[in-house]
């Protein structure tokens, strides 16, 4: 028999749309992750939250753990709104005692937030500590706060990370009307000297939010980079927002993007992935990771889910690879741990079809000869079904989602594309969930995420090709656990 608690849980997460692979929270709306941190064994996930409804308002930093960044565990609201003052993006950092928050502790955690105040005469968004002593639990502002106010309206997001060879803290923040990342750095993360500013630069046609500026260290003969990737909204390439990247050096004061082809890219070409961050204070060793909020300005306020609205992506392995076509950023997944069994192996020219049951993932590589246009369609019903392919006329990977299902409002029903390298591999891999699709492409050099609202949950897996022909692939599917059971 179920524990009641069992029982509470599959039916708090049981719904058609609920994610079964993805974090959401239990009820009322997310956006942003905020404060991705490593510490003693337990990842943190906090995230703009709404305690009080299913609509942007009130935003205060909900809180979740995990081992293994698959598995949440969703805890109390760590840092609520306050007197007025909303709790916006920012992140968490391990602190050995630099600032003496930590009391007669040796280290603690310190969140680095942007405090945003709004009334109808005035707008102020001002850089604000809080710190906890007990692994993340809870939390006190720091009573001096805020550390950094240049009496603007528009200076948000701080993204905060300790650089080992400078011995200090650097902040990365958004200018957003400017255009701008701003850097900072502090020996105590209570003062902070101006370092330079990067941007304009780019994509420039909305407001630039939620930088984040990560080593991404050298790997198979492919050398070190930075990468410092910041979102934009509205004006992204696929409409609403979305998220540029600059590949370059950082010299510990500035922000230099490297002028090779490739150096500018965009993390995400489908339209729901936004304000990804890295986690800090990963082991050493490990490869720095982003997760994004799944999901689109443009109608995020509209999603068809109750009582919950938003989701994040999976978290995502960042690596760079340098070929003939340049150097770019490349994306894994992290989600092995969820595969059930073995997988499904098929080969051939016209392989099976199949069906299945979201969550589920497959990988194919296809070998495409003479065929300009080919992929795979997921059909959910007669006249419903997402289209995920390659096409070499175009040169475009794309997934098109004008038919997969029920439409949520203005730029939804849309076909997102991202440019296709012709001598990259035509491999894919693809997460389906009860309400999204994460695809990977050419080697993960392709990150395209796309919300869908099928009527079913149930996908008949169809190869197509322009010409009919069948296109000779290889692949593997697997049935994918729910992270909530
Ligand atoms: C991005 C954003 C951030 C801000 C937060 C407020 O989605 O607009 O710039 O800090 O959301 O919830």
């Amino acid at each position: 028999m179920l524990s009641s608690t069992a029982l509470g849980q599959s039916a708090a997460y049981g719904q058609p749309y609920r994610p079964q692979v993805h974090f959401s929270p239990r009820m009322n709306w997310t956006n942003d992750p905020n404060g991705l941190v490593f510490f003693r064994g337990e990842y943190h996930l906090f995230f703009q939250y709404n305690p009080f409804g299913d609509q942007w308002g009130h935003m205060s930093w909900g809180h979740a753990v995990s081992r293994d960044r698959l598995h949440w565990r969703e805890l109390p609201v760590a840092i609520p709104e306050h007197d007025g003052e909303m709790v916006f993006t920012g992140s968490v950092v391990v602190d050995k005692n630099t600032s003496g928050l930590c009391g007669t502790k040796p280290e603690c955690l310190v969140a680095v937030y942007t405090g945003h105040r709004s009334t109808p005469e005035l707008t102020r968004q001002t850089q604000n500590l809080a710190y906890s002593l007990d692994q993340g639990r809870t939390w006190t502002r720091y009573d001096a706060n805020p550390v950094i106010d240049l009496d603007m309206a528009d200076f948000r997001d701080p993204s905060v990370f300790w650089d080992e060879p400078l011995k200090g803290w650097v902040m990365a923040v958004a200018l957003p009307k400017q255009h701008k990342v701003r850097f900072y750095s502090s020996r105590d993360l209570k003062h902070w000297t101006e370092l330079s500013d990067f941007g304009p630069a780019g994509e420039v046609g909305g407001d630039w939010e939620c930088p984040d500026l990560v080593h991404i260290p050298a790997e198979n003969g492919t050398a070190g980079m930075w990468m410092l990737k910041v979102g934009i909204n509205p004006g992204a390439p696929q409409g609403g927002s979305g998220e540029q990247y600059f590949l370059g050096d950082f010299d510990g004061k500035r922000f230099t993007p490297s002028r090779e082809p490739g150096g500018h890219g965009w993390t995400n070409y489908g339209k729901d992935d936004y304000c990804a961050i890295s986690f800090n204070h990963l082991p050493a060793g490990a490869r720095p990771v982003l997760l994004g909020w799944m999901n689109n300005w443009q109608y995020a306020s509209k999603l068809p889910t109750s009582p919950w609205r938003g989701q994040m992506s999976l978290a995502r392995r960042l690596a760079l690879v340098s070929d003939k076509d340049g150097i770019i950023a490349k994306q894994t997944p992290i989600v092995e741990g969820l595969r059930e069994g073995k997988g499904d192996s098929f080969s051939g020219d016209s392989a099976r079809t199949i069906t299945l049951e979201a969550p589920f993932e497959i990988e194919l590589n296809f070998d495409p000869r003479e065929e300009k246009v080919f992929g795979v369609r997921l059909r959910t019903g007669e006249r419903e079904w997402t289209e995920i392919g390659f096409d070499r006329e175009k040169l475009q990977f794309f997934i098109d989602r004008t038919k997969s299902g029920t439409m949520v409002g203005q730029g939804f029903a849309y076909r997102t594309t991202a440019p296709l390298a012709l001598d990259r591999r035509f491999d894919l891999r693809l997460i389906v969930d009860r309400s999204s699709i994460e695809a990977y492409a050419q080697g993960g050099t392709i990150a395209m995420t796309n919300l869908i609202f099928p009527t079913s949950g149930r996908s008949r897996v169809e190869l197509f090709s322009k010409s009919g022909k069948p296109v000779p692939v290889k692949g593997t599917s697997w049935k994918l656990a729910s992270i909530w059971k």
